[in-house]
């Protein structure tokens, strides 16, 4: 089923989250999209610069399309961190349905000059736009220090730009193989109170049950999650490897694996989707 609405700005007011993964294959693909059928949510297929250094964006769009157009359920294909212009058009024009142009590394004015720029280009195609301010660091690559969304720069992104979704930085880390983030939820309700955008949180892979839980009262709206996926397959396909030492078939060596991560998904999805009591 195609992405048409803005599911996750629909989430944002009614205390859901939309789940978005990073996904590197057919088989991750096909295991979110059926663990999200099973959890009856939209969800989002994630390209991101890992994946997009494998294979052209346009080949990644005529096959996450494929897959989303067979499926029950609404999924959107959304090109995550990009800070290239030209990448970002190519991908609206290759069929993407959502695009985030991260800025979050330029000075402020060209963060927003740029955003309204490609929001532009984007809703012309009927494409929603995700931006950041703050930045969230990378644990892989030895990144420590968080620099929080400012909620003033955060009114200025809704003033000045027609932005969709703000990606906000309030404790969150990316590439965490343990959930260990502590959310900042007094700075979340400063950027709330300053702008009504829908937010997202990346690095989910790092937040806690109850900080989730917590997050779907906010209008936090789509929720980005890489590394636990990446991990579940990791670690169980090193386990298939070692107890059938004489297996080659990827088919049969990957069955196990794809099957946990659609478990995985499912947990998150469900998780995420569900209404809070
Ligand atoms: O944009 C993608 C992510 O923010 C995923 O982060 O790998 O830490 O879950 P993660
Ligand atoms: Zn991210």
């Amino acid at each position: 089923m195609k992405w048409e609405q803005d599911y996750v700005a629909q989430a944002a007011q009614r205390q859901r989250i939309v789940a978005g993964f990073n996904v590197f294959g057919y088989e991750d693909a096909q295991a979110v999209i059926r663990a999200a059928e099973r959890a009856d949510a939209p969800v989002l297929l994630m390209l991101n610069r890992d994946a997009r250094a494998v294979m052209a964006i346009e080949h990644w769009a005529a096959l996450l399309n494929s897959l989303a157009e067979s499926s029950r359920v609404p999924v959107g294909i959304h090109l995550d961190h990009c800070t290239e212009i030209k990448t970002i058009i190519r991908a609206i024009d290759a069929g993407f349905t959502s695009v985030m142009f991260d800025g979050s590394h330029f000075p402020i004015t060209e963060n927003l000059k740029i955003t309204q720029e490609v929001a532009q280009h984007a809703h012309k195609k009927n494409i929603f736009l995700e931006a950041e301010l703050g930045t969230v660091p990378y644990s892989d690559i030895g990144e420590t220090e968080i620099n929080l969304t400012d909620p003033e720069e955060a009114r200025k992104m809704q003033e000045q730009t027609q932005v969709d979704w703000l990606a906000v930085s309030v404790g969150n880390i990316h590439r965490l193989a343990t959930r260990k983030v502590s959310i900042q939820f007094p700075v979340l309700q400063q950027i709330e109170d300053s702008c009504q955008l829908p937010l997202v949180i990346h690095g989910a892979s790092g937040v806690k049950d109850e900080e989730i839980s917590q997050l779907k009262k906010t209008r936090v709206g789509k929720m980005n999650f890489g590394t636990v996926l990446r991990k579940t397959f990791g670690d169980c396909l090193r386990s298939e490897m070692r107890e059938k030492p004489d297996e080659f078939d990827r088919l049969r060596l990957f069955r196990d694996p794809v099957a946990q991560v659609e478990e995985q998904a499912f947990h998150i999805i469900h998780m995420l989707w569900q209404e809070e009591k």
